[in-house]
């Protein structure tokens, strides 16, 4: 139990890598907290969980005030999950207010919940962060430009917070969790647009890979890669978390 002691709060965790990672974080010993947007989304997510605890607060992340109440529990680790695809289309098929409400959720408010839990990190002398990062925050993909920005954004934060408060015990990593399948990818596949939504769903990897490499960031055996954008695929990783090699 290599996180027991240790507190995590996972953004959208109801659902998707969320959820997973929730289940990941808790079978290495930590205690989970989630947020999701409604009570029914709480309820759904402990039915999933079963005999697992966990403990869901009802908050959007971009509502600012319900994020800093629930941040202010202080925890130990901040899995920055919760994140939108959309809008999906080129860029003059799309609007503004939606383009922005992507950035608001996959930038803004991740930098939010990241500077309202490094407050307490950084009291305590610690502390860990996770943000779940894609390919796209590397490479421009047809029709998402406001998720392909978002996450560029986000990995360049990554590097700023590791730049900023890696002296005071701060480890903070960039994670691209491969194509995993979720409800995300399927709202991919029915764009129909670019590369990503051909995949097969049966070539998708389950949200339990990724989940289990979050966990594994969250204690020192990742130190060494504190800072960096990670990626699920990588084999040296694979091997360290212990998920079967990619063909
Ligand atoms: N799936 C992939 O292949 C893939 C690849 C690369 C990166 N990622 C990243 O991994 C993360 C999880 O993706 P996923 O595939 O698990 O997505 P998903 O199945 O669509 O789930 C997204 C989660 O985020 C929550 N969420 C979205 N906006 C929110 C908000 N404003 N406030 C609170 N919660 C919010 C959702 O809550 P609701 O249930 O209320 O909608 C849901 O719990 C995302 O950051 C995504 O960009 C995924």
């Amino acid at each position: 139990m290599t996180l027991s002691g240790k507190t995590a709060l996972v953004t959208g965790g109801n659902r998707g890598i969320g959820l997973a990672a929730v289940k990941a974080l808790a079978e290495a010993g930590a205690t989970v907290h989630f947020t999701a947007r409604s009570a029914a989304n709480i309820a759904a997510a402990q039915r999933e969980l079963g005999d697992m605890i966990a403990i869901g607060h009802h908050a959007n992340m971009t509502d600012r005030d319900a994020m800093t109440t629930v941040l202010d529990h202080g925890f130990d680790i901040l899995v920055n999950n919760a994140g939108v695809i959309g809008p999906i289309g080129r860029m003059l098929d799309i609007s503004p207010e939606d383009w922005g409400a992507n950035i608001e959720t996959n930038l803004i408010a991740a930098f939010h919940a990241t500077q309202t839990a490094m407050r307490h990190m950084v009291a305590k002398g610690g502390g860990t962060i996770v943000n779940l990062s894609s390919g796209a925050a590397h490479r421009p993909m047809e029709g998402w430009s406001a998720y392909c920005c978002g996450k560029a954004g986000l990995a360049m934060l990554t590097r700023a917070i590791h730049e900023e408060y890696a002296p005071q015990g701060i480890r903070v990593f960039g994670f691209a969790p491969g194509v995993v399948d979720t409800d995300m990818q399927g709202s991919i596949r029915a764009s129909g647009l670019n590369p990503v939504s051909k995949i097969p769903r049966e070539n998708l990897a389950p949200a339990e890979e990724p989940a289990k490499a979050i966990a594994w960031l969250c204690t020192a055996a990742a130190d060494a890669l504190a800072g960096q954008e990670v990626d699920v695929r990588n084999p040296d990783l694979r091997r360290s978390v212990g998920l079967r090699a990619l063909e």
